[in-house]
C-alpha cells in the first residue's frame, strides 16, 4: 500500500498548473493541502483558501509530507528546499538552475536527514533521463550523453529553418506558449541547457561541476549568413550540451550551437522537443525523445517524482558512491565554424588545422580544429557582436 502524501506547492504557474490539470484526473491517495504564491492578487482558478503568500503555511505545517517546488526564483527555490529537506519534508523540485547549482549540498543533506528530493522535471520536460541514469545505466560505462535539453531554443531554431520565421516572431511564439523562461536569455544563451547538463553529469560520470564552470554559448549571434551557409550544406542547427568521458580519466561538458546533418538522430528533433542521445560501452547507441518544455509533459515528470515518494523512491547517487575518480577537464579539441569579422581572432584562437575559409566584404568564416580551452580564454572576444561560434560534424 502507498504512502498517503500531503502535499504544499509552492508557485502555480504553467507547470504547476500542467501538474494540477494531471492530479485531479486521478485517485492517487494524495492531497494537495496549500499553494504559496508570489501574486495575490492574481485570479486562480481554485478556491482562494487554497492560496497564501506565505511559505510558512507549507514550511511550518506537519501535515505537510511532501513539498513541490515549481518557482521561477532559484534563490527562494533553495531557500524553501533546504528547509523543508532540513525539517524532514520530501520535496520535488523542476528548478534546474537551483538544483545545478547547489546539488553538491543538497545531497548531503538528504543524506543527513533522510529525506529525498526528486528533480526528473528539471531535465529535459517530459523525457526520464534522471530516473535512467539512476537506475539503467547504473553500471554502464557512459562514453557521452548529449542532445537537445531547451525546448524553446529548438522551438525558435525550427521555426527559422523549416518556417523561414524571424528569430524574433519565433521567440515571442515561444514565450506565449509558455515554453520559455522568464527571462528568456536563459534559453537562447545557452544557460537553461547548461544547467541541465550540470545535473546529468552528477547522474552519469558522479561529479558535482558547478555551471559557472561549464561554457555556453546560445544561439542569440545567429544571423542570416549562418542560416544560408547551414542550408548550403544540408545542415540544421542545433543547441547541443555534450558530456563526455576523454581518456578514461576526464569528463569535458559544454554547451555549444551544433550543424548537424541528416545522419544525426538530432536532425529531425523539432520545435519543443528534447532528445537524449546516450553512448554507452556495452548498450551502445540509445535515444530518448519527447517534449522538453510546456505544463503538461513537464507536470508528468514531476508528478512521476511525486508519486515515486510514495513508495520512498530516493537517488542513490550512484556514480558518487563508485569512486571512478574521474576529473574535469576543458583540454578537447573540437571542430568549429566561426562567423567573425575582426582577423586578429582567428589569431587568437589558435586554430590547430583550418580545413576552410570563405572571405568576403560581408562575410567571412573559418571551419577548424580549436581547443576548448581557447575558446573558454577568449568568451569575451567571441560574445562580440559579429561573431558566431557553432560546433560542426
Ligand atoms: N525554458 C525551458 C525550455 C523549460 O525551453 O526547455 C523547460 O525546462
Amino acid at each position: 500500500m502507498s504512502k498517503k502524501l500531503t502535499l504544499g506547492m509552492f508557485g502555480f504557474g504553467v507547470v504547476g498548473q500542467g501538474l494540477y490539470d494531471i492530479i485531479k484526473t486521478k485517485n492517487l491517495n494524495l492531497e494537495i493541502k496549500k499553494f504559496v504564491i508570489k501574486n495575490a492578487d492574481k485570479k486562480r482558478s481554485l478556491p482562494a483558501e487554497l492560496f497564501t503568500t506565505d511559505p510558512a503555511a507549507i514550511l511550518d505545517d506537519p501535515e505537510i509530507n511532501t513539498v513541490v517546488e515549481l518557482i521561477d526564483d532559484a534563490e527562494a527555490a533553495y531557500q524553501f528546499t533546504v528547509t523543508a529537506l532540513k525539517s524532514g519534508k520530501n520535496v520535488v523540485s523542476a528548478n534546474k538552475k537551483m538544483i545545478a547549482t547547489h546539488l553538491e549540498e543538497l545531497t548531503e543533506i538528504q543524506q543527513q536527514t533522510g529525506t529525498s528530493l526528486l528533480y526528473e522535471g528539471a531535465v529535459c520536460g517530459s523525457i526520464p533521463i534522471i530516473r535512467n541514469l539512476e537506475e539503467y545505466y547504473d553500471n554502464e560505462l557512459l562514453h557521452s550523453v548529449s542532445g537537445i535539453f531547451n525546448g524553446s531554443s529548438n522551438y525558435i531554431l525550427s521555426k527559422i529553418f523549416n518556417e523561414n520565421q524571424s528569430y524574433d516572431t519565433a521567440l515571442k511564439k515561444a514565450q506565449e506558449l509558455g515554453f520559455a523562461e522568464t527571462d528568456p536569455t536563459l534559453d537562447v544563451g545557452g544557460y537553461d541547457p547548461k544547467y541541465k547538463l550540470a545535473i546529468v553529469a552528477s547522474h552519469a560520470y558522479g561529479l558535482y561541476i558547478k555551471p559557472d564552470n561549464i561554457l555556453n554559448i546560445g544561439i542569440d549571434k545567429l544571423d542570416q549568413q549562418d542560416i544560408r551557409f547551414a542550408k548550403e550544406k544540408g545542415y540544421k542547427l542545433k543547441l547541443v550540451p555534450l558530456a563526455k568521458e576523454i581518456n578514461n580519466a576526464q569528463v569535458v561538458l559544454y554547451v555549444l550551437p551544433k550543424f548537424i546533418g541528416k545522419d544525426n538522430m538530432l536532425y529531425n528533433v523539432e520545435n519543443e522537443n528534447n532528445g537524449v542521445l546516450v553512448k554507452a560501452a556495452f548498450a551502445d547507441e540509445q535515444f530518448f525523445y519527447g517534449k522538453g518544455a510546456g505544463g503538461h509533459p513537464t507536470g508528468s515528470a514531476v508528478l512521476s517524482d511525486i508519486t515515486a515518494l510514495r513508495y520512498d523512491y530516493r537517488y542513490e547517487y550512484k556514480k558518487h558512491l563508485e569512486a571512478q575518480e574521474l576529473s574535469y577537464s576543458t583540454d578537447y579539441e573540437l571542430n568549429i565554424y566561426l562567423r567573425y569579422e575582426d582577423d586578429v581572432l582567428i589569431n587568437k584562437l589558435n586554430f590547430s588545422s583550418i580545413s576552410e575559409r570563405y572571405y568576403a566584404d560581408n562575410f567571412k568564416y573559418v571551419i577548424g580544429k580549436i581547443n576548448l580551452k581557447h575558446i573558454i580564454t577568449h568568451l569575451n572576444d567571441i560574445k562580440k557582436d559579429g561573431v558566431f561560434i557553432a560546433e560542426i560534424a
